[in-house]
């Protein structure tokens, strides 16, 4: 079993415009909600492609409530903790006529010293134990930044795995308590390692920085160009077919999915990386936020490369 852990959740509201004209007035053609937040889409992906998996997070308010609905309409099992506060909304624009998305994302509530109390409580105690604990995406305002450093210290102790996928100052604190797996794409690593990331000889440079540190799996996502990944001293680069894209968000919570099914499974990476690439390539095929559809997943599969460096 793969438990998430999202910090902060939000309900994701996306209009949709044919053309969209700043500082006008605009009308949208279509509005719906999703379940939004890097955890959460990561369980709704391992629930879609038909692997077991709780979401823990927090949750509060009216939106939260419809999060909670929305969630149980898809059947994705989650267990949150409440918040005094509300959830956040993110608000995505999609421009039917360039097809480009415009999003405008909330910093997310204050989380008081009880509430994060009561959620590490329930995610250092999960029984039965998760195979793999992933963590993903920001923080909210009154956690601290070592977070995901706490948590995963604290998880290590019971002998269960880590994904980390985040970024900034979580993402910096969190590699020093060294998760087990980390997805970042090209940007976060060169924010990480605070140099541009110009050519593949420079992304593997990267894989055996970090690798080095006692990340056993680091697995670079850079966009169209797929996957490089190190594990150990194994490094693959996994290439995606071709596809026409519709919209790349939740491309890199698709990729985390896939990587961490196989790897819960005693896959070998080889495997793990060509499920990330296609669930991650098969995500760009679904409009606006929709994540990967598994029809697609295990069409795409047979069509990513993998290549040895
Ligand atoms: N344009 C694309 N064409 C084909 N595959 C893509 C494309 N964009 C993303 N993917 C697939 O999705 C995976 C993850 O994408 P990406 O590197 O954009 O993640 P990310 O930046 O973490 O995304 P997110 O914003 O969702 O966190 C890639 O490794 C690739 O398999
Ligand atoms: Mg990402």
């Amino acid at each position: 079993m793969i438990a998430t852990v999202t910090l902060n959740p939000s309900l994701d509201k996306t209009v949709t415009v044919e053309g969209l004209v700043v500082d006008e007035a605009n009308r949208w053609t279509s509005l719906r909600r999703d379940p939004g937040g890097k955890g959460i889409n990561v369980s709704r992906v391992l629930h879609e492609l038909g692997n077991e998996t709780i979401a823990y997070g927090f949750i509060g308010g009216i939106d939260g409530q419809i999060l909670e609905h929305l969630l149980g309409e898809q059947g994705v099992p989650y267990d949150f903790t409440s918040i005094n506060g509300q959830i956040r909304s993110n608000f995505i624009i999609t421009n039917l006529k360039t097809r480009r998305q415009t999003r405008i994302d909330a910093p997310g509530p204050h989380i008081s010293r009880s509430e994060l109390e009561n959620l590490m409580d329930k995610i250092t105690h999960i029984e039965p134990k998760p195979d793999f604990l992933v963590l993903a995406g920001s923080v909210p305002p009154g956690v601290p930044d070592d977070i995901y450093r706490q948590i995963i210290e604290e998880t290590k102790k019971h002998g269960v795995k880590t994904v980390l996928d985040s970024d900034d100052e979580w993402l910096k604190e969190g590699i020093k308590a060294k998760p087990d797996v980390i997805k970042p794409n090209v940007h976060e690593t060169e924010e990480l390692l605070g140099e541009k990331l110009r050519d593949e000889a420079a992304i593997i440079q990267a894989l055996k920085t970090l690798v080095g540190e006692g990340i056993e799996v680091v697995a670079i996502s850079r966009g169209k160009d797929g996957l490089i990944v190190a594990n150990g001293g194994e490094i693959l680069k996994v290439i995606p077919p071709q596809v026409e894209i519709s919209s790349t968000v939740g491309a890199g919570d698709s990729a985390v999915a896939g990587l961490v099914l196989k790897l819960s499974q005693g896959d070998g990476i080889e495997e793990a990386c060509r499920l990330a690439v296609a669930a991650g390539t098969a995500a760009t095929l679904t409009p606006g936020t929709e994540l990967c559809r598994r029809q697609d997943v295990e069409r795409l599969l047979p069509q990513v490369k993998v290549e040895r460096l």
